[in-house]
């Protein structure tokens, strides 16, 4: 698939990003995202949540995991982060801490255009590195961009692997595993019976089928195993749950209103997880 068509996501998700401040309940704070909004990302959000109202659920659920992790990591003495895949992730600038170096990966096309919403808004660009990660040495860029390969790197890698070929993301691990032996790796994925249509529920085939139709994309990859990683890789799970079980724990009230929309939509939320992975 092109990766610009995923880039296009990126707006999607920070539309839903924006809506953040409106919520009774809030999860995360992100004072940036209304920048890369315009009114057709709002109409194509609005017509999502029409269609799916849980949609923006799931991806409020993930941004959370994903800050806390970022939070986390940085209490924990973490002073090297960087965002791969990062479309208008602004965690740079949210957790700006003196001594802990950010950097945003993700094609030219979209930091290019990040930076300059981000200069037209008063707000200095975040450091990025302009790639396609799965096509170039990315630790020799990180190295030329001043990190420290031999010292521990968060990469949060958000809404990206169930887009990119099982093949690839083992490659690109072996790469990054081989030049950097501290990593830790933390990303979203979905159960291969989603990507597959195996999970007996028609209901769900029909959610996920509306998901890429509406975006235009596929999803490709699923785990449901995550000891792969720590057999090829060399990369211990430390931490991994459903985002049904953390939307249950920080968001009862809008587990609630999911269930009550549509069982099959909490069931996909059991589907859907996030993990940490930690060189070993
Ligand atoms: C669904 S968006 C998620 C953006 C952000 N991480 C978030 O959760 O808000 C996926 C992003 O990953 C980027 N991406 C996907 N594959 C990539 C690759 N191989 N190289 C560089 N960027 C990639 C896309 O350009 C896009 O901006």
């Amino acid at each position: 698939m092109d990766i610009n068509e995923i880039g296009a996501t990126a707006f999607v998700i920070s539309c839903m990003r924006a809506m953040e401040k409106d919520q009774e309940h809030k999860l995360f704070d992100d004072p940036y995202a209304a920048l890369f909004v315009n009114e057709a990302i709002e109409e194509k959000v609005q017509e999502l949540i029409r269609v799916f109202p849980p949609s923006v659920e799931l991806v409020r659920y993930r941004v959370r995991v994903m800050s806390e992790i970022v939070e986390r990591g940085i209490a924990d003495g973490m002073k090297q982060i960087v965002s791969l895949g990062a479309g208008f992730d602004m965690r740079s600038h949210i957790y700006r801490t003196d001594g802990v170096r950010f950097c945003d990966v993700d094609q030219p096309a979209v930091l290019q255009f990040k930076n300059k919403v981000l200069e037209a808004g008063g707000v200095t660009p975040s450091p990025g590195i302009e790639c396609n990660y799965l096509e170039v040495d990315l630790p020799r860029e990180l190295k030329k961009a001043g990190f420290d390969l031999e010292a521990p790197i968060l990469f949060i890698w958000e809404g990206n692997t169930m887009y990119l070929p099982l093949t690839l993301i083992h490659d690109f691990l072996d790469r990054m595993r081989a030049q950097i032996p501290q990593m830790t790796i933390a990303f979203d994925y979905y159960s291969e019976k989603i990507v597959n249509r195996t999970t007996g529920d028609e209901r769900i085939t029909e959610i996920t089928d509306m998901f890429e139709n509406n975006f235009g994309v596929k999803w490709v990859t699923g785990f449901d195993d995550l000891s792969v990683f720590q057999e090829k890789h060399g990369l211990e799970a430390v931490e991994s749950e459903s985002l049904m079980e953390f939307g249950e724990r920080h968001a009862p009230q809008s587990v609630a209103q999911i269930k009550e929309f549509m069982d099959a939509a909490a069931e996909l939320l059991k589907l859907y997880s996030y993990c940490v992975l930690k060189a070993s």
